[in-house]
């Protein structure tokens, strides 16, 4: 059965100017009131949030759709469900959970992970980003503005189920992952990536407050004036930061994500975490990029930032996750597969 909240009207998913198949138009511009809203109304923040930030957030977040990224996908991927004696590639039907404008599964496809796939968010900006990358790179990909809490496909529909940095988002990540169970055909598998840690959050948060703090100060030395951002900018990525703090909802203790899992009726779950000295560098330098000029950040710059993260990762893989508890590490992934009937 859908879930009946799929038909739950708030004014997060609320028809505005409906756009292609009947789904929200998306809202890069909010009004102050709108805005004042969100902070009451998580959904609406997310929608406001993400709207806003569909069309740059590939630059953001130097997301791309090549070998790079790809390698990075296909890698999530190996390393929570690799070695899974059921997985036989490629799933022919595979359904995205807050896609975002495609990353994961786009990038997972190209792999040669799925067949084909449907990409869903609660923000139309996104979706409506997703689906353009995904046509651009000729995949065949269809979408829906969707709530990952009442997922708008029947039962037994999916093979495979991604979501990538998503599942902090959601209020309820127990219904979530019901719904996940219920759309997955029997024997079919879940994979989400890229969730906060409890513990990494906080190291990760208070490294790029310093940063920000630190970088945004020294750059008012007139020596350094050429490498601040005009003020207004700085205020709008602040208020950006505010928003940001409403939308992020949770972070994962690694054993409780397991038993939400199993406690949503998911077997054989599996979870990992990784990135510890690459996250102790990765959030300074991201919040450094974020807070001086682009023409700052050279092709030099992107490649030693990209190059010293391997290597750290790297490091991690190797040696520090043999002696560091795996709560200390940043990113969490899960998997777990539908019971067969
Ligand atoms: C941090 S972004 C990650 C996007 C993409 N998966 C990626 O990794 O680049 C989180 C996404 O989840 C979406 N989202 C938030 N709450 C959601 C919900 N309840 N249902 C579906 N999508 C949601 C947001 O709109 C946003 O696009």
């Amino acid at each position: 059965m859908m879930s009946s909240d799929a038909d739950q009207t708030s004014p997060a998913n609320e028809p505005q100017n409906n756009g292609p198949a009947g789904d929200p138009a998306p809202r890069p511009r909010a009004t102050a009131e709108e805005v004042a809203a969100a902070f009451e109304d998580t959904k609406l923040a997310q929608v406001l949030y993400h709207d806003w930030e569909a069309e740059t957030y590939d630059d953001k977040w130097s997301i791309s759709y090549d070998e790079r990224c790809i390698d990075y996908a296909r890698g999530r991927f190996d390393a929570i469900a690799g070695d899974a004696d059921d997985v036989s590639l490629p799933y022919e039907r595979a359904l995205e959970l807050g896609c975002g404008t495609g990353f994961f599964l786009l990038n997972l496809m190209q792999a040669g992970i799925a067949k084909t796939g449907s990409v869903t968010d609660l923000s139309p900006g996104m979706v409506q980003v997703a689906l353009r990358n995904a046509e651009n790179l000729g995949l065949t990909v269809d979408g829906r503005v969707a709530d990952a809490e009442g997922i708008p496909y029947e039962d037994d529909t999916f093979d495979l189920v991604v979501g990538h940095a998503v599942l902090h988002h959601i209020p309820d990540v127990g219904k979530a992952l019901a719904e996940v169970l219920r759309v997955l055909k029997p024997g079919g598998r879940f994979i989400f990536a890229g969730e906060p840690t409890t513990i990494g959050n906080l190291y990760a948060r208070k490294l790029g407050q310093l940063t920000w703090f630190a970088t945004t100060n020294v750059t008012r030395l007139s020596i350094l004036r050429s490498w601040r951002r005009p003020q207004q900018e700085l205020d709008e990525s602040s208020r950006a930061a505010a928003l940001e703090a409403v939308v992020d909802l949770h972070t994962f203790d690694p054993a409780a994500l397991e038993e939400l899992a199993a406690d949503a009726g998911a077997v054989d779950v599996r979870v990992r975490t990784e990135e510890f000295a690459a996250a102790l560098l990765g959030w300074p330098i991201r919040t450094f990029e974020a807070a001086v000029p682009e023409e700052k950040l050279t092709v030099a710059w992107r490649l030693f930032a990209f190059q010293a993260w391997k290597k750290l990762s790297w490091l991690d893989e190797t040696v520090l996750r043999r002696v560091v508890p795996k709560k200390f590490f940043y990113n969490a992934m899960i998997t777990g597969v539908k019971p067969a009937r």
